[in-house]
């Protein structure tokens, strides 16, 4: 753990030793957290101070530029860097050694570590959610976001500004259903939790001696970006990168738009539909070939599209216990609802 007067570069090198053989040894240090984003310590007096109701305060000669409060009040508080990242307070007597009363992990900087949680607390309220520095040497809230939305059924999101900027899709019960890269795979298992106390995404290592992060970057032209360790040369290796493509662009196409990537425009209609602007510009999204009657159910019908991201979760209505063949009558019969879909594609699919 280190105080940081001023933060002047995202990784440093620094070398800390030589081999017999004339190997130089560095330190790669990399920064996942910071408490104090928003209030540098200008000077160097710097302190990280735990008092005896477990209270953290980081102060400098002129005042305090940060503080945290225990969730409850302990008897013997200590303060400790765990492996995994997360730096906790927690009461020295509890038997528990993970019941802690703060931890870092409840604020995420700009990087989700394992076993980190991204999403909402219902109890508490708290939100967890990734923001990026300003830039690489400026560790205050940058522009980018990443958080889940909860409006209506939860989504994964990125914002950039107020602006929404991409739209992972909800939970299909295997991944983010604008997300098919998020497969099972050999460098970790990852989990989507949604229920009354809280919702959440989180990963975790399936192999202790692998390393892997992601991180909301704003210098690297605004992108998520998955790291895994590379043990062969030393260095992160990019695992996966969000916005992937044009495509990725939230809402490029406009309404009933179909973005395909090799595709000239990209931007392409539903079948039955028709580009509301000219050839060229499609951004304003597609309109009916003819236009739709509700009452006239004998003309009209539901066609199945495939490999679609789900349209976004704001403007639907989820009910787990349906089934397919339900929600389709459930739909048919009100005339404001234009599209049904599994909410969970697993064991052939419910909700
Ligand atoms: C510990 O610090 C907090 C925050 O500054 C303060 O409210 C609390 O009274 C302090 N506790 C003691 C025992 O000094
Ligand atoms: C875990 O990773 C280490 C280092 O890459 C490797 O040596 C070890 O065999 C792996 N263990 C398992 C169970 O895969
Ligand atoms: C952000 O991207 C820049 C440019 O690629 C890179 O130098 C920097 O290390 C990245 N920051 C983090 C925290 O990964
Ligand atoms: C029709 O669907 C809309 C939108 O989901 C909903 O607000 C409305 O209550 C539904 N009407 C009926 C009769 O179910």
């Amino acid at each position: 753990m280190e105080i940081l007067k001023w933060v002047s570069s995202v990784q440093v090198v620094q070398q800390i030793g030589t081999w017999e053989s004339g190997t130089r040894i560095y330190l790669l240090k990399l920064f996942v957290w910071v408490a104090n984003r928003q209030n540098p310590i200008n000077d160097s007096s710097g302190t990280l101070m735990i008092n005896s109701t477990g209270h953290l305060v980081l102060s400098q000669k002129s005042g305090v530029v940060w503080s945290a409060n225990p969730a409850r009040p302990i008897q013997t508080p200590i303060l400790q860097l765990r492996d995994s990242g997360n730096l906790v307070v927690r009461d020295d007597k509890d038997e528990n050694s993970e019941n802690y009363v703060w931890q870092s992990f409840d604020y995420p900087c700009d990087t989700l570590l394992p076993g980190m949680k991204l999403g909402w607390d219902f109890k508490t309220g708290l939100q967890r959610r990734l923001v990026s520095w300003k830039s690489s040497d400026d560790p205050s809230p940058g522009d980018l976001t990443w958080e889940i939305d909860i409006n209506n059924y939860p989504e994964s999101v990125m914002f950039r500004g107020s602006e929404k900027y991409y739209r992972g899709g909800p939970w299909n019960g295997l991944r983010f259903s604008g997300a098919p890269e998020l497969k099972p795979n050999p460098l970790f298992k990852f989990e989507f939790v949604f229920n009354e106390d809280e919702v959440y995404y989180t990963y975790n290592l399936l192999n202790n001696s692998e390393k892997s992060r992601i991180v909301v970057n704003q210098t690297n032209g605004y992108t998520r970006d998955r790291y895994a360790w590379n043990s062969v040369t030393q260095s992160w290796d990019v695992f996966a990168t969000v916005p992937r493509d044009k495509c990725d662009k939230y809402a490029l196409c406009g309404a009933y738009g179909n973005c395909i990537i090799g595709e000239s425009p990209v931007c392409q209609c539903l079948e039955g539909f028709k580009p509301k602007g000219n050839l060229m510009d499609r951004s304003h999204g597609c309109i009916r070939n003819k236009p739709f009657n509700c009452q006239d159910k004998d003309s009209s019908g539901f066609l199945k599209f495939r490999s679609l991201k789900l349209p976004e979760t704001a403007y639907s209505w989820v009910n787990e216990s349906l089934n397919l063949k339900e929600c389709k009558a459930k739909c048919w019969s009100n005339c404001s609802c234009t599209a049904y879909a599994n909410s969970n594609i697993r064991g052939g699919g419910s909700g």
